[in-house]
């Protein structure tokens, strides 16, 4: 196949991301904008405002991206665009964009899942993993384990029944008065709490097979921040935080680790916004060690919400056969399990 320049679009939340992946050179240029700033304010993300300024984010980051990789719209093969899961007015916004964009310059586009995007964005390092892998997706609102054997060739292994790993943090951090967004903050604050002080459950880390729920862990950080409501310190704080992550990062690990002796595979990738987190690293990389397997993760800026791992999911997915579509049809998904692109699990 011959080389391809793909142009990325990512806008399913609170940021707005613009890349440009070329199939031979790989990735150009990536331009993001967070709207963290605007939503703090209301302490979560304001689905209305967030589609509001990726309208306004759109052009100027296409711009920037296309400048840094000195590129022209002409050059540009396909564009590939988040169609879901996530916000519906936000993916629609960046659905209306890449679409009527693509139909200007007459170039197809390919409609990414963005599970699919973050699974795939450890390829976008230096040190790439190879297939087959297990993935750990840790977002906020995913956390799946999933034995993946090629772009498309996913198994679902085990998932969260309830609240995803990102939604935990962040909810443990409103409950310990942190702002939004909470979960990188509790991760801060944790660093410098001391461990063993309050102990904490570790949901189903017993159950025997590598589900996940996290909603009992949450309730009971509000039961320790009811005990210590009339004197919440800092030093109470970043001992209930740390409480908190080495609780989830001890569940998280060992249900890698079930995860990766059951498939008998030698790789583990760990992808979504959680996956930034130093504690889960650290441990996992101590862990990879002794038992002798390999963990990769995203560069940390690929970690959370880019176009980059967009545009490379796009490229990735023509190269793989998937047919790109006609320019000009408007569909988002904003509810869409990651298996419904899984075109040959393998079991
Ligand atoms: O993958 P992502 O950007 O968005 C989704 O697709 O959901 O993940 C965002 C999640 C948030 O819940 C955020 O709190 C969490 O990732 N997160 C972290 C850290 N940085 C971001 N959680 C723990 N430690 C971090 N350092
Ligand atoms: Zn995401």
């Amino acid at each position: 196949m011959c080389t391809m320049l793909i142009l990325g679009v990512e806008s399913s939340c609170d940021e707005t991301g613009i890349a440009l992946y070329d199939s031979e050179a790989g990735l150009l240029s990536h331009a993001l904008y967070s709207q963290v700033a605007m939503h703090a304010e209301y302490g979560g993300v304001v689905p209305e405002l967030a589609s509001r300024d990726h309208i306004r984010r759109v052009v100027p980051l296409l711009r920037e991206a296309l400048g840094q990789a000195g590129k022209t719209l002409d050059e540009v093969d396909a564009v590939a665009y988040t169609r879901g899961p996530g916000l519906a007015g936000a993916l629609l916004v960046g659905c209306a964009f890449a679409e009527a964009l693509a139909l200007a310059i007459d170039k197809p586009t390919i409609p990414v899942h963005h599970l699919e995007g973050h699974l795939l964005s450890p390829l976008l390092s230096s040190d790439p993993p190879t297939f087959p892998f297990v993935a750990l997706l840790v977002s906020g609102g995913h956390t799946q384990l999933m034995k993946v054997t090629g772009v498309g060739e996913y198994e679902l292994l085990g998932e969260t029944l309830d609240d995803a790993a990102g939604e935990a943090f962040d909810k443990s951090a409103k409950l310990l008065g942190l702002p939004y967004p909470g979960g990188a903050l509790l991760s801060k604050l944790a660093e410098q709490g001391t461990p063993g002080v309050h102990e904490l459950p570790r949901p189903m880390l017993h159950s025997g097979d590598l589900s996940f729920s996290f909603s009992g862990l949450k309730t009971a950080v509000l039961t320790l921040v009811r005990e210590h409501a009339d004197a919440m310190s800092d030093e109470f704080k970043a001992n209930a935080a740390r409480a908190f992550q080495e609780a989830i990062v001890e569940v998280l690990v060992k249900k890698s680790l079930k995860a990766m002796k059951q498939t008998g595979l030698k790789q583990l990738v760990v992808a979504g916004g959680v996956g930034a987190n130093k504690q889960l690293r650290t441990t996992l990389n101590d862990e990879a060690k002794r038992k002798r397997f390999c963990v990769y993760y995203p560069e940390l800026e690929f970690c959370t919400d880019n176009g980059a791992m967009i545009a490379l999911a796009g490229c990735l997915r023509l190269q793989a056969g998937t047919p790109a579509k006609a320019a000009g049809s408007f569909a988002v998904q904003p509810r869409w399990p990651l298996m419904e692109m899984s075109v040959s699990p393998t079991k």
